[in-house]
Parts: C-alpha cells; sequence; structure tokens
C-alpha cells in the first residue's frame, strides 16, 4: 500500500494553514494598530523619547537604555526637557529673591550635593513642592529656572496625558511616570495647574478618576519613604483650595507667589525694560506706584504695548528716511536706528490699556436676586 501520497497531503495541509494562520496574524495586528486612534502619536513620542535619553546619556546626566523601557515610559519619556533647551535662568526672575533662596537652599542644595547631607534625615530634599499664587506671577517661570539651575532631569508632565486615555491606559501611564523617574533620577515631575487633576475627591468623581488618583497617591508615597531616591514632584496651582488634603500633606515645601508689591514691580519693570531703548524719562518706580494689582505677566504686556505705539509712529511717518539723529537710552547709549526709544508717556498710555482690559476680565457678579428661580 502507498502511504506517501497521504502523508504529503497531510503535510502540505498542515504548511498551507500555518502560512495562512500566519497571515491572518499579521493582518489582524496591521489592523488593530491602524484602528487604534494614539498609534501615530504613540510612534512620534518614541522617536522622541529615543532622542531625549540619548542626550541625557550623552550629558552625562544618567544612563537609561531604551531597550529597558516600556512602551508607557518610552511615551512619558517624551515629555522629558532637557536643562539646555531651558532659556530660563534665575536671572530672568526679578523681585522673587526670598523665594529663590529657599528653593536654592531646601531643594536644590540638597540634591546636587547629597554627600553634605548624607547625615541628616532632617536636611534630605523634600519629596513635594508646591508653587501657589493668582496667574501670571511666575510659577511656571520658577519651575523652569529650578531645573535648569538644578541641572536635573526634568518631566514636564501634560496631565492630559494621563487623563484622556482609556481605561487600564491611563494607570499604566501614571505607573511609568515613577518608575521613569526613579530611573532617571535626580529628577523633576513638574505638574502645572495641578488642581485640574489631583482636585479633592468628591463622591462624583469617575470611579476610574478615583482609581487613577489613589493610585499615584500610592506610588508618591513609594518615592516618600525611599529616602535614597531623589525625585521631586513640584506642582503649580492658582486654587491651592481645590487641591485635595492628602496631595497638600505629600507636598511640605510650598511657596506663595503672591500679586508683586510695589518694590516688587519696580523690579520687573526694570528687568523687562533693561535692554530696551528707553528715553530718559522713564522711572519705573513711578510707574510702580502706578500699577498696583499688576501681575507680573500685566507688567510684560504693558511694555509690550508701550513699545507698540513707537512701532505705530514709525508706520505713520513711514516713506521718510530714517532718522539717524540719535536717540538716547536709559544707559546713555545712542540708538542710530528708524524707532525712537520708548517713553514715559508710552508707558503711561500703555498702563490705562491694560487696566482697561484688567477691567474686563472681571468675572460679572449677577445679582443674588436675579438667581432666584421662581
Ligand atoms: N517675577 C517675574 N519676573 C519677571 N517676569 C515675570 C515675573 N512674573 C511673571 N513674569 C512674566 O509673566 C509671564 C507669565 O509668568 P508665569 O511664570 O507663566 O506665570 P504663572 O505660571 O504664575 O501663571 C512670564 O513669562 C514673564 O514674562
Ligand atoms: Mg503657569
Amino acid at each position: 500500500m502507498d502511504l506517501s501520497a497521504p502523508k504529503e497531503q497531510i503535510l502540505g495541509i498542515v504548511m498551507r494553514l500555518s502560512i495562512v494562520t500566519a497571515i491572518t496574524f499579521l493582518s489582524v495586528r496591521w489592523l488593530m494598530n491602524q484602528i487604534d486612534p494614539t498609534n501615530k502619536s504613540k510612534k512620534k513620542a518614541t522617536e522622541q523619547a529615543k532622542k531625549h535619553l540619548k542626550r541625557i546619556t550623552d550629558s552625562g546626566k544618567g544612563y537609561v537604555p531604551v531597550d529597558d523601557l516600556s512602551e508607557y515610559e518610552l511615551m512619558i519619556a517624551a515629555h522629558l526637557v532637557h536643562p539646555d533647551d531651558i532659556s530660563v535662568t534665575w536671572n530672568h526672575i526679578a523681585g522673587l529673591d526670598d523665594v529663590i533662596t529657599d528653593l536654592r537652599e531646601t531643594v536644590i542644595l540638597p540634591v546636587q550635593r547629597r554627600d553634605l547631607f548624607e547625615n541628616s534625615r532632617l536636611s534630605m530634599p523634600p519629596k513635594g513642592v508646591l508653587l501657589h499664587g493668582p496667574p501670571g506671577c511666575g510659577k511656571t517661570l520658577i519651575a523652569k529656572a529650578t531645573a535648569k539651575e538644578a541641572g536635573m532631569n526634568f518631566i514636564n508632565l501634560d496631565v492630559s496625558i494621563l487623563t484622556d486615555k482609556w481605561y487600564g491606559e491611563s494607570q499604566k501611564l501614571a505607573a511609568a511616570l515613577f518608575s521613569l523617574a526613579v530611573k532617571l533620577q535626580p529628577c523633576i515631575i513638574f505638574i502645572d495647574e495641578i488642581d485640574s487633576f489631583l482636585r479633592s475627591r468628591s463622591a462624583t468623581d469617575h470611579e476610574a478618576t478615583a482609581m487613577m488618583k489613589a493610585q499615584f497617591m500610592s506610588w508618591w508615597d513609594g518615592l516618600i519613604t525611599d529616602s535614597n531616591c531623589s525625585v521631586i514632584i513640584m506642582g503649580a496651582t492658582n486654587r491651592p483650595r481645590d487641591l485635595d488634603n492628602a496631595i497638600l500633606r505629600r507636598m511640605p515645601v510650598t511657596f506663595n507667589i503672591g500679586l508683586p508689591r510695589m518694590a516688587q514691580r519696580e523690579k520687573i519693570l526694570e528687568l523687562i525694560l533693561h535692554k530696551e531703548p528707553t528715553a530718559p524719562d522713564v522711572n519705573c518706580h513711578d510707574l510702580a506706584k502706578k500699577t498696583d494689582g499688576f501681575t507680573g505677566s500685566d507688567l510684560m504686556e504693558l511694555c509690550r504695548s508701550a513699545a507698540v505705539y513707537r512701532i505705530r509712529d514709525f508706520m505713520s511717518t513711514e516713506g521718510e528716511l530714517p532718522s539717524t539723529s540719535g536717540a538716547t537710552s536709559s544707559d546713555g547709549e545712542i540708538f542710530h536706528d528708524a524707532l525712537r526709544p520708548i517713553t514715559m508717556s508710552d508707558l503711561e498710555n500703555a498702563v490705562e490699556k491694560i487696566r482697561a482690559s484688567k477691567m474686563l476680565c472681571v468675572p460679572i457678579q449677577m445679582p443674588e436676586a436675579s438667581l432666584d428661580v421662581e
């Protein structure tokens, strides 16, 4: 009897079946990847992360082999900021000298010189730092300058990457945030507008959100209990009262970055204007007196608006030859350009303009009676 024919047939069938199975598997995987809406962003994030990690290795700030990182850690690594890419230094911040000194003593030095503090538990760097105060007063500036000065790896966490994901996905990303930070230590995790993510837990919280917050805190506690770990969570918020008490407890070092007082406003104005061509009549002290209630960002806007007036003047005389008569700036330098220097009256006009726009931003209070529903 000839058994070779069915044997060959069976082998052929098995071969064909295996090929069909492999093709089906690859097609389904390809299809799943195409359907996954985050596929493109994941790929981009991975590439970005690889670039960041290579720079960290090249600059000797740590060695994290890319192959050792999970897909989620790579997605978080895309949010790394190299200190060399941060342009803000302490010199760009005016009127907050006390806060800067405090930060240097309590956060930066203990991280940079662990050897000095080895024997003192009291001088260990804090695991949580909170910057709070009204918007536009320099919280983000301070966080950036801290990362720059400390030369620490800096993860600028965009909270939406944790909150906009599918259920389960966000928890894996949060876990990856902490595990990556530990691999990259010393490292700062900066969470701007931390209240939007870790506000007081309430009964109306979605179950997934509540779980996520609880897990976030338990990973954070892991950092706190590990005394050898140099990972600091730095949060900034305009609404510290909205923060969960449990979060506040985990951020023992807090800085109130309030509205600048007169002397601070004067320093901010001097800083903004010191490289600009200004007329001799410009007086930052007088200007500071006239800008009560202005934030640092209002003062920046004020100077920007004042600078526009001279452009307007230039435009209205366009066609004429640029004046080379030589306007004098506040530091005596002569400007041979077409634009006249910024004058005190430009700045005073801008004060009125900014004040008017600030009035528009004040929330309209509804009279209480009109809220009654009959
Ligand atoms: N103390 C300050 N010194 C210099 N510039 C400031 C200061 N505070 C605010 N600014 C200006 O206002 C802008 C917004 O500040 P930012 O740090 O983003 O405020 P916040 O994070 O508190 O909302 C800065 O980019 C800067 O131009
Ligand atoms: Mg900010």
